[in-house]
């Protein structure tokens, strides 16, 4: 295969030809335009998209359009976006028109991928042998602690049990908690854990700011400790996520973060559904990857969900896998069918679930891992929760989901 195939959901407006419409969509994404042109050539047509197929969807119809290897520009992660994602959706004569997938030939991936991926990040943590999932939380509030108090809330959900810490989407480098104080202060308690139980505890140090500088806070955060970094991809752009794994100064895992996807990728019939940036946040090196939950609190579709985390871990091209993180409203009760759903090569992540626990972080996080382990020993939660204090405070207080 060398053509690129992009499948679209589209609805036509009244009156407009379905058969018009997917041609459209091709014409305008690759040589043509809303008129014949006398400027075209015979050798322009080795660049035009076709449409493959068109099949009726519910009020719409669903088209694979084919895209010649020639019109990328090969590496240029921008460029196939206006290809595939560009002027379409806002052709007049269609209603709405939803970006589904896209099937990428090996030829325009020519980036290394996940540098750990899941086996990777196992092996850190040490559950290569367990396979359980893991456990992150997200530092809370989001905004407003200083760098000793985010260390403490860090060593308190570390020593509780979670595998992974990271700072919140709009936490950055702002004043009142500079990277160059909370990094070595979060690392130094994360370290006293690791003396105390011997478990390694990931921070994933926000390092999302413009392009021309997020390679060298990436090395910042490094030399400063992180043993992780975290990329918000969607509001960095999507070639963040390269320019910070192909760093051969950065050698941490990514952990990736998709706040305003929503905007983009919530309304079922127009935007871009969330499987093609699963594909490029894969291939272009993201080690984690935030696909939504089956329990939380933000909106979702289940059978969506399952194939976006498919696309992170099944084999492509020999690339390593991504792995999945569930974030966003998570609690100890939602743990299960989250597990039951989604499969245990997961990451479980919860702000407000661990922090929001009555008896404060360290239960919180203890909590979760225990739904965990109940999951793990398939023992009902309420039965688990019987002989373990902090998962039965957290089922009285949240319930399940
Ligand atoms: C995230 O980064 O996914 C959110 O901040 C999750 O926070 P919550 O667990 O409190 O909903």
């Amino acid at each position: 295969m060398t053509d690129l195939v992009a499948t679209y959901y589209f609805r036509p407006k009244e009156g407009v030809d379905p058969k018009w419409a997917a041609n459209a969509i091709a014409e305008e994404q690759t040589t043509g335009t809303w008129t014949s042109i006398s400027t075209g050539t015979k050798y322009m047509q080795y660049l035009d998209g076709r449409v493959e197929s068109l099949e009726k969807e519910g009020s719409g119809y669903i088209c694979e359009v084919s895209y010649p290897a020639d019109i990328f520009e090969t590496g240029n992660i921008p460029q196939y976006l206006s290809v595939v994602a560009g002027n379409l959706f806002g052709l007049s004569k269609i209603a709405a028109v939803r970006l589904l997938d896209i099937d990428i030939p090996k030829l325009l991936v020519p980036f290394h991928g996940p540098r750990f991926g899941i086996e990777g990040i196992r092996e850190i943590i040490g559950t290569t042998q367990s396979g359980r999932p893991h456990v992150g939380t997200i530092i809370k509030p989001k905004v407003g602690l200083n760098p000793k108090d985010t260390a403490e809330v860090a060593y308190q959900a570390a020593i509780g049990g979670v595998d992974l810490i990271k700072d919140d989407e709009t936490l950055t480098n702002q004043p009142f908690c500079l990277m160059e104080d909370r990094i070595p202060r979060v690392m130094e308690r994360l370290d006293q854990v690791a003396d105390d139980t011997g478990r390694t505890v990931l921070y994933a140090v926000n390092i999302s700011t413009s392009g021309d500088r997020i390679a060298e806070r990436a090395e910042q955060a490094v030399e400063l400790g992180a043993n992780m970094v975290m990329v918000d991809a969607i509001v960095c752009g999507l070639d963040a996520v390269r320019v910070v794994a192909e760093d051969t100064r950065n050698r941490v895992p990514i952990h990736v973060h998709r706040t305003m996807h929503g905007a983009i990728t919530r309304n079922r019939e127009h935007g871009i559904a969330m499987r093609p940036y699963c594909r490029f946040i894969r291939m272009l090196g993201g080690d984690q990857l935030h696909t939504g939950t089956v329990s939380g609190k933000m909106d979702h579709d289940a059978n969506e969900l399952i194939k976006d985390n498919m696309a992170l871990t099944e084999t492509f091209y020999g690339l390593k896998d991504t792995f999945p993180v569930a974030s966003g409203g998570l609690h100890p009760g939602g743990v299960w069918s989250e597990l039951q759903t989604l499969g245990t090569d997961l990451v479980l992540q919860a702000g407000g679930g661990i922090h929001g626990h009555p008896r404060g972080t360290a239960a919180g996080a203890m909590a979760m891992r225990q739904a965990v382990d109940a999951f793990m020993e398939d023992i009902p939660l309420e039965v688990y929760a019987q002989t373990h204090e902090e998962l039965q405070i957290a089922l009285a207080t949240w319930g399940r989901s």
